[in-house]
């Protein structure tokens, strides 16, 4: 019985996985260490404000931000359900006071007054993305994307990882809107 039991849970959060894999347009993929260590050391550690981490996955990048930045709350946004309850458990195994994870569609949140977003997406979810960013986010606010770019916005930063697929790295600032 028990042997099914875990087989079941086993096919359907593979199956999970799937659904919205397609629902959202992108699998869980983590961020890998190389990236994640050229990537985390361009955001300040002494920030205090909210940091957004959009598609969380299995929080690879929403726990190494937490720690990364103490003093500032990490927001972190998940729709899949698996990878949003990996997260949940890992949150209450190894608590992270300044780390919000949220089941949510983040482009139904709100950006307003964040310092930073990070974001590892795929190029319809960035399209989507760059008006949301560019009405809500403060002017200054700093958006961190790796793999994919902002179409039409001019990176302050960009460098290319040492990796097998050179992954490259966006830092963006918003810029102050015209009046
Ligand atoms: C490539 S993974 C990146 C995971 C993590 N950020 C990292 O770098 O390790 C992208 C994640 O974004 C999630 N996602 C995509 N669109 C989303 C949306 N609109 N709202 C919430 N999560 C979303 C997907 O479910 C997936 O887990």
């Amino acid at each position: 019985m028990f042997p099914l039991l875990l087989l079941a849970l086993l096919l359907g959060g593979m199956l999970s996985i799937v659904i919205y894999t397609l629902r959202t347009g992108i699998s869980p993929m983590p961020t890998l260490g190389k990236v994640r260590r050229q990537l985390l050391p361009l955001i300040e550690p002494e920030l205090e404000g909210t940091v957004l981490e959009l598609g969380a996955g299995w929080g690879t990048l929403a726990f190494a931000l937490a720690d990364r930045c103490p003093q500032a709350k990490v927001v972190a946004f998940e729709l899949s359900p698996l990878p949003f309850a990996f997260c949940w458990l890992r949150q209450r195994l190894a608590p992270r006071a300044n780390l919000e994870l949220r089941r949510q569609d983040f482009l139904r949140a709100s950006f307003s007054g964040a310092s930073v977003v990070v974001c590892y997406l795929f190029p319809g979810a960035m399209a989507r993305l760059a008006p949301k960013l560019l009405a809500e986010l403060p002017p200054g606010a700093c958006v961190l994307s790796h793999t994919f770019a902002l179409r039409g916005w001019k990176p302050e930063r960009s460098l290319v990882v040492d990796d097998l697929y050179r992954t490259p790295i966006y830092l963006y600032t918003v810029p102050a809107q015209a009046s």
